[in-house]
C-alpha cells in the first residue's frame, strides 16, 4: 500500500558497506556526522582534521583502529592531503569516497573596505585549495580504479550573494566551479563528482568568528532564530544529520549519476526571480556537461 515502505524496504541497511572513505573536517560539526553516519553504514572511516583530540575522540568512540582511524591533516598543504590519502590507502586499502568538508566562514565585515586580506586568503587556502587539493589526490587513487565518489560540501552561498562574508561566498562558489570541472574530467573514469549545499545548520562554524566567552547558548540561539525566519521550509530546522544524510546518498551505490548538487532547505530569497535565473544556469550547464550520455540518461530515468 504504501511506496515509500517498499522502496526503504529495498533499501540496504548497511549502505557503504566495504567502502572506504575520507573525511576531512571529521572531528566536529557536520563533518562528525558524516563520519559517523558513514561507520554507522558499514564504512571503514579515515577523520582527517587539524583538531587532533577532538578527531582522535571520534574515532575511539567508533571502536579505533579496526574501522576508524584518525590524520593529522591541514588541506590547505599539499604534503598533509597526499600523505593522508596514503595513510588510508594503506590502512584500509582502498579509496572509495572522498568528502571534502573542511571549511571556514571567517568573521562578518559588512565593509568591504576593511576586509584584511590575510584573511581572505586564508578561507580561500582552507575553502578552495583545500577542496581542490583533496580532489587532485583522490583522483590519483580512483582513476586506476575506475570509480568512486568525490563529495564536496558548497553552501547556500555557492549560489546566491549576500548571505556570508565576501570570501566565504566567493569561496564557496570557486568550490561548485570546481565541482563542475573536475565532475566533467572524472565522469570519463567513472568517478562520480558532486557537492551539497546546505542552508545554515547550528554548528561551531555559525559561531566561530565570535570570541569563545561569547558563543554562548543565548548566542546560538539568536543564530538559530534568525536562521528560522528566513528559511523557506517552515517548522524544520536542519540539522547537520540532514546533510550528512545527504552525503550519505552521493556516496552510495543508489547514487548512479551525477547529480552536480544538492541544495538543502534553501532561504527565501533563492526562490526569488534573479536566483532562480542562476539556478537556471546552473542546471544548463549540467545539461550540457551530460549531453553526450542523455540517451543513457534517459534509459535510466525511463
Ligand atoms: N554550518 C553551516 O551553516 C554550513 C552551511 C553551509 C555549508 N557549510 C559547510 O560545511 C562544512 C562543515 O562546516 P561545519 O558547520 O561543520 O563547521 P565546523 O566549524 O563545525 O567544522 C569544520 C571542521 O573543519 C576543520 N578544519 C578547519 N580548518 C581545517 C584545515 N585547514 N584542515 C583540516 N581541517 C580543518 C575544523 O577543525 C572542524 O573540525 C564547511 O565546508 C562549511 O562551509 C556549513
Amino acid at each position: 500500500m504504501s511506496t515509500v515502505n517498499t522502496v526503504e524496504s529495498s533499501l540496504p541497511t548497511q549502505r557503504l558497506l566495504g567502502k572506504v572513505a575520507l573525511v576531512t573536517g571529521g572531528a566536529t560539526g557536520i563533518g562528525e556526522s558524516i563520519v559517523r553516519l558513514f561507520h554507522k553504514h558499514g564504512a571503514k572511516v579515515c577523520i582527517v582534521d587539524v583538531q587532533d583530540k577532538l578527531g582522535q575522540d571520534v574515532s575511539d568512540t567508533l571502536g579505533g583502529e579496526s574501522n576508524t582511524c584518525y590524520f593529522h591533516c591541514d588541506v590547505s598543504k599539499e604534503d598533509d592531503v597526499c600523505r593522508a590519502v596514503d595513510f588510508t590507502v594503506s590502512k584500509f586499502g582502498t579509496l572509495d569516497i572522498m568528502v571534502n568538508n573542511a571549511g571556514l566562514s571567517g568573521s562578518p565585515c559588512p565593509d568591504i573596505r576593511n576586509v584584511d586580506i590575510s584573511e581572505f586568503e586564508k578561507i580561500f587556502d582552507i575553502n578552495v585549495k583545500g577542496v581542490f587539493l583533496g580532489m587532485k589526490h583522490a583522483a590519483r587513487i580512483m582513476i586506476p580504479l575506475k570509480k568512486g565518489s568525490i563529495i564536496s560540501l558548497c553552501s547556500v552561498s555557492s549560489v546566491i550573494g549576500g548571505i556570508g562574508p565576501h570570501p566565504y561566498t566567493g569561496s564557496k562558489h570557486a568550490v561548485l566551479g570546481l565541482t563542475k570541472n573536475v565532475a566533467a574530467e572524472l565522469g570519463l573514469h567513472g568517478i562520480r563528482v558532486n557537492c551539497v549545499s546546505p542552508y545554515a545548520v547550528a554548528t561551531g562554524l555559525a559561531l566561530a568568528h565570535l570570541p569563545e566567552d561569547e558563543r554562548t547558548e543565548d548566542a546560538m540561539a539568536g543564530f538559530r532564530d534568525f536562521v528560522g525566519k528566513n528559511a523557506n521550509l517552515q517548522g524544520v530546522e536542519l540539522t547537520v544529520d540532514d546533510v550528512a544524510n545527504s552525503v550519505l546518498f552521493l556516496a552510495s551505490d543508489e547514487a548512479r549519476i551525477e547529480l552536480l548538487a544538492i541544495v538543502l532547505a534553501g532561504v527565501k530569497w533563492f526562490y526569488g526571480a534573479g536566483v532562480m535565473r542562476l539556478v537556471l544556469l546552473d542546471c544548463s550547464f549540467l545539461v550540457s556537461a551530460v549531453v553526450d550520455k542523455l540517451p543513457k540518461l534517459l534509459k535510466i530515468v525511463c
